[in-house]
């Protein structure tokens, strides 16, 4: 099994690319099934869960293929509407494809994708959605059989909660359904613009108006786009974070600084300092933090449920006591089992994470269990010390492209190994810097 080694105290410096979007990519790539043309993707990063994406494309008829992070797609001969088991339960985000394998062919069948590492995640407000648009649908032993006898038809949809995942499924139907469609409690995540932005570039006719409303007049059909994928928010605050645990000084380039201002305040309370333009961020941090009391996870734009762990790991050292409220997923610290193994102080208390800032975490083996939590554990062993062992990669590698090769052009002392039993006996022995990969 691989292993990520980390040699902690390594303060970071230098300059880094951040990746494309993970969470704006998959819905694209589903979007793709309606686009009756080809589509050229560009910024799409080479995670797991985007080969999954590709890998239900081509179950469905598409050809897809990749030269470094572009990827075309030609969804013409689209010649199926069922998804395999196997290939839905390879990501949570598969449900996806139900809203556009409907609008394309008029039919889906597939499996719910299931519940995750991070609370049950049920997909009711996705089924009343395309219900309301004119979808029929069967739940039987856990497959869903949907048909849509009178074809798609426009519909005024409330979201009692503003569901990414469900918005992305009503914008997918609804943009070739008869008709419009008005959908008010819409998710407003960056990610939600950049899916419209890719749907309005195939011909759909997509308005927002006003927060959390969006109108969709629905078209005949969509035709191919080129569009560059907006960069990964997540991963940037991920690296922010590693800043802030292990100190330093780095440039983060190709980041909205727009989409991730609401956790900007959160780092400078804790003491880094921040200068942005538009495209560009640098953080600096002195590795040693203040604490702060209130956050948060909230929808966008407020602080992301995605950023949670990661600013856990790096408060785990702030001096004082930090507080952070989990609102969106049930399940989400699985992480501080782990930072508590490498030392860290936190109370859960219902969905509260109370963190006792402590001078210095220490390396461990640990085991990454969701993938933002696996994220944490690298930021947290970047500020360590000693050697820390992390296990669970496929987790991190479903979001963060070569995370270890991003960390050692910033001077991380860290690599991916196969044989961790060798690894870990060389803890506190001087370590050769690995070429950038
Ligand atoms: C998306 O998941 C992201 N995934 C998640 O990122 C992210 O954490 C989440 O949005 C919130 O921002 C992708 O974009 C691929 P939701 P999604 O539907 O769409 C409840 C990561 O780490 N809910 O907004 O599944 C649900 O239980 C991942 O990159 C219902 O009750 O999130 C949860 O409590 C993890 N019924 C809340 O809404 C439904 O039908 C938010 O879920 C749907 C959701």
């Amino acid at each position: 099994m691989e292993k990520i080694i980390v040699h902690g105290g390594q303060p970071l410096q230098g300059t880094l690319r951040v990746q494309g979007s993970k969470n704006a990519s998959l819905p694209i790539l589903a979007a793709c099934v309606l686009a009756d043309g080809v589509c050229e993707i560009e910024n799409c990063p080479d995670l797991s869960d985007v080969r999954a994406a590709v890998r239900i494309l081509q179950h469905l008829g598409c050809t897809v293929s990749r030269r470094d992070n572009h990827l075309t797609v030609d969804s013409r001969r689209v010649s199926c509407y069922n998804i395999p088991d196997t290939l839905m339960h390879e990501m949570r985000s598969s449900i996806v494809f139900l809203g556009s394998v409907l609008a394309r062919t008029g039919k889906a069948t597939l499996c719910a994708p299931g519940g995750c590492e991070i609370g049950r995640r049920p997909i009711d407000l996705h089924l009343q959605s395309l219900r309301a648009l004119g979808a029929e649908i069967r739940e039987e032993n856990a497959t869903l059989t949907c048909e849509t006898p009178r074809g798609l038809c426009g519909a005024r949809i409330t979201l009692r909660f503003p569901s990414v995942g469900a918005t992305e499924n009503v914008l997918l139907a609804a943009a070739t359904a008869r008709g419009d469609t008005v959908l008010h409690n819409a998710a407003r995540e960056p990610e939600i613009e950049d899916l419209v932005a890719f749907l309005n570039a195939c011909g759909a006719k997509i308005e927002t108006t006003g927060a959390g409303t969006l109108l969709i007049h629905g078209v005949q059909r969509l035709h191919g786009c080129r569009h560059r994928v907006i960069p990964d928010r997540i991963a940037a605050l991920s690296y922010m974070a590693a800043v802030g645990a292990a100190g330093g000084d780095v440039v983060l380039q190709d980041v909205q600084t727009k989409h991730i201002l609401s956790v900007n305040r959160v780092f400078l309370q804790a003491g880094c300092r921040l200068e942005t333009d538009a495209h560009t961020l640098r953080i600096t941090s002195s590795g040693r933090l203040r604490s702060v009391r209130d956050i948060r996870t909230l929808p966008h734009p407020g602080f992301p449920t995605d950023a949670q762990a990661a600013v856990m790991a790096m408060l785990c050292t702030a001096d004082g006591t930090s507080v952070i409220e989990e609102t969106i997923f049930e399940n989400r610290f699985h992480h501080v089992h782990a930072l508590r193994r490498m030392g860290a102080q936190i109370r859960i208390s219902d969905r509260k994470a109370i963190i006792h800032g402590v001078s210095r975490l220490h390396g461990a083996a640990v085991t990454a269990v969701d993938l933002r939590a696996g994220a944490a554990l690298i930021i947290a062993a970047l500020g360590a010390a000693g050697t820390s062992v992390i296990g669970g990669l496929h987790h991190i590698d479903r979001g963060y492209e070569k995370i270890e090769a991003c960390l050692q052009t910033l001077g991380a002392q860290i690599e991916r190994s196969a044989d961790s039993g060798r690894q870990q006996s060389k803890q506190n022995q001087p370590v050769r810097r690995l070429p950038i990969r």
